[in-house]
Order: structure tokens, then sequence, then C-alpha cells
């Protein structure tokens, strides 16, 4: 009988150690991204090919414990999914949509009409001429019912229109706008809005920051509304540097879109230390990305000011978090950016090439509570 008393008493005392244990681990667990802003916003990364894949373990451990949602980086932009005429393709973009509904995460599409990685068959006929207006609003209809029509229902949020605009606010003469006229916009969107009426449909661009390209983008938004068109977001690509844009004119370009009653997305964040053009044009940031002056590493100066840059960036989000419902960062580590490109070691994440998490991680942790 004694014994049998003993035995239980040690059996209590060990599975009270062990819930002691437990609750000390959780206590001293770092907090996750997505957990600091549960309250707020959806915390989102643009995800490679790799990733999706299941190549890349640390990757795919950071991706899944840190974020609860996901852009393709590529998986779904035009040429990836449709690069010939009479050929989709869609394995890739499959194992995306896989992966997000695997790990219950919001799904982004990215990106319908863009004039980058847009194949060039896309506006010319047989004899490589442009195509007539007719032809390419046929395509245009083809591919968006298509590809929206696939995921209808599972991929909750799309980017329609990409960069529609100049840095002076006037329309970019892309093929799009050269071939079917300025309403190529609205009929971008109708069309997806047909293929899947409850999607969250976005315009996306960089730079919104700017004027004239600011204004020029609320009255396009405007001018969208008014006329019925069913655009009901505006993405804030957010690549930014570590001095531009001032945290005034973030918050002023937030409240702007806000304003006109959308949803604001920040779609693409990271922040390029190295300085150099502001643009996501990739042609001319290969160029004039920045100087590659941290090769060795970021000196501590800077890996602080990075963090206080997101910190404050962060904390305008969360001002506005009525109007902003997901922040997205463009990469997992500061390996996976298309801002070393040209050899260049950039450091524009949250995530250092180890996958530890950096300074900037824990400063936009912080700036939650
Ligand atoms: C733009 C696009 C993204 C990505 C970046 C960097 O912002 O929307 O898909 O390609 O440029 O190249």
């Amino acid at each position: 009988m004694k014994n049998l008393f003993t035995l239980a008493n040690i059996i209590l005392i060990v599975i009270a150690g062990l819930m002691a244990s437990c609750v000390t681990e959780k206590a001293s667990e770092p907090m996750t991204l997505k957990d600091a802003y549960t309250n707020y916003f959806l915390i989102g990364v643009a995800i490679n090919q790799r990733q999706i894949d299941d190549q890349d373990q640390r990757g795919d451990t950071i991706i899944k414990s840190q974020f609860n949602s996901i852009s393709p980086e590529n998986a779904l932009k035009w040429d990836s999914v449709h690069p010939q005429s009479d050929r989709y393709d869609f394995t890739e973009a499959d194992r995306y949509i896989e992966f997000g509904e695997k790990n219950h995460m919001t799904i982004v599409g990215h990106t319908l009409v863009w004039h980058a990685q847009t194949s060039r068959w896309v506006f010319q006929d047989q004899d490589g001429k442009p195509v007539t207006r007719d032809v390419l609003l046929a395509r245009m209809r083809d591919h968006i019912h298509t590809v929206v029509g696939r995921y209808k229902g599972r991929i909750k949020i799309w980017d329609v229109v990409n960069e529609a605009l100049n840095q002076n606010g006037t329309l970019r003469q892309s093929p799009w706008e050269k071939i079917i006229g300025p309403d190529y916009i609205e009929k971008a969107f109708q069309y997806a809005h047909e293929a899947d009426p409850d999607a969250i449909l976005r315009y996306n661009d960089y730079s919104l920051e700017d004027e004239p390209k600011r204004s020029a983008a609320v009255a396009l938004m405007k001018k969208l509304l008014a006329e019925g068109v069913p655009v009901t977001a505006i993405g804030l690509q957010e690549h930014v540097q570590l001095k531009w844009p001032t945290v005034e004119r973030e918050d002023a370009t937030i409240a702007a879109f806000a304003e006109l009653g959308l949803k604001v997305m920040i779609t693409e964040m990271d922040v390029n230390v190295l300085g150099g053009l502001r643009t996501a044009e990739i042609s001319e940031m290969a160029h004039q990305g920045g100087s590659n002056i941290y090769t060795n590493g970021l000196p501590p100066a800077v890996q602080q000011e990075l963090a206080q840059r997101y910190a404050d960036l962060f904390g305008v989000f969360l001002r506005h978090h009525d109007a902003v419902s997901l922040v997205t960062l463009w990469g997992v580590t500061d390996g996976d950016s298309w801002l070393n490109m040209r050899g260049r070691v950039n450091y524009p994440l949250l995530f250092d090439r180890a996958g530890n998490p950096k300074p900037a991680f824990t400063a936009v942790v912080q700036s939650s509570k």
C-alpha cells in the first residue's frame, strides 16, 4: 500500500514537472510575426519555386511558423502559366496553391495584367505584327478567365493590374495600353470579377508614396470606383529604402487610399539598404540598384537603422489597421531577395542568410505591442 502511494506521488510530481517545463518553454518562445499582428492584419510572404517544391526546408519552416498568407514570386506570372498561346502550364501554380491550403494560409494571386514577364506572343500575330484591340482583349479575357477560374474560391486576393502608371503620373505606354487603350484596366477588372465574383481585386504599384504618382493613382481609383469597376483594394508594393519614403508620406498615402473605401495592402515589402534608384523595374534596378558596399556584412549601426526603419513603418501600418488588412514581405531570407541582383549583397528582409531572425524581426514584433 505504502509503495503504491509513493509511486502515485512520483507520477504526480513527474507530471507537474512536465507541465511546468512546457509552460516555461512556451513563455520563453519568441513570438511569431503572425501571432504578434493577429488582431490587426495578416502577415504574408512571397515564396519562390524551391520553397513551393519543398526543396528549402529552412525557408519552409520559417514560412509555416511566421506567416499566414503567401504570394507567389513568379509561379502565377503570365509567362509561367501561359508560355504559349495554345498552352497553359499550371504545374508550379497548382503546387503553390496546395502549399497554401495545406498550411491554412490566405493565398494571393500575382499577377494578371502586367507589362513585364509577359511573353511577347501575347501582343503579336503570326507575322510578329501587333495584334488588334479586339484580339488582345480576347486573349486577356481568356487568360484571366482560365487562370482566375481555375482557382476560384481558393485564391482570395488577385493582383489584377500591375504597375500601370509612370512616375510622372501618366499611364504607362505598355503594349496593353498602346493596343487596347486606357480602358484595358477596367476590362481586366471586369474579367477577373466575372471569373471569381468573391475575390478581392487589387491594383498594385510601386512608389505610390511619391507625387505626382500618388495623385494619379488616387484619381485613377476614384474614376474606376465611380464607373462601378470592381476594384476593391490597392497594393502598395513598398519596395522602400532606409530614408525613403518618410513616415509622414507613408501615413498620408495609406490615408488617401483608405479614404476612397479601398482595402489597403502592403504587397511586396523590402528595404533596400544599398539605396539606388527608387523603382521596382527590374531592368532599371539591375543598373542602378545601389552600390555593393556591404559585401562583408551589414555594419551594426546600419543593422540598427534597418530595425528602426521596419519598426517605424509597421507603426504606420498599425495606426491604419482599420484599412490595412495584409502586409506581405517580398521574400523569406535576405539570400532570397531579388535585391541581390547582379552580385549585390543586400539585407532587405527580416531573416538573415542563415535563416536567423534579425534585429529588424524583433523590432517588428515589438512594434505590435
Ligand atoms: C515588381 C513585381 C514583382 C517582382 C518585383 C521585383 O514589383 O510586382 O512580382 O517581380 O517587381 O522584380
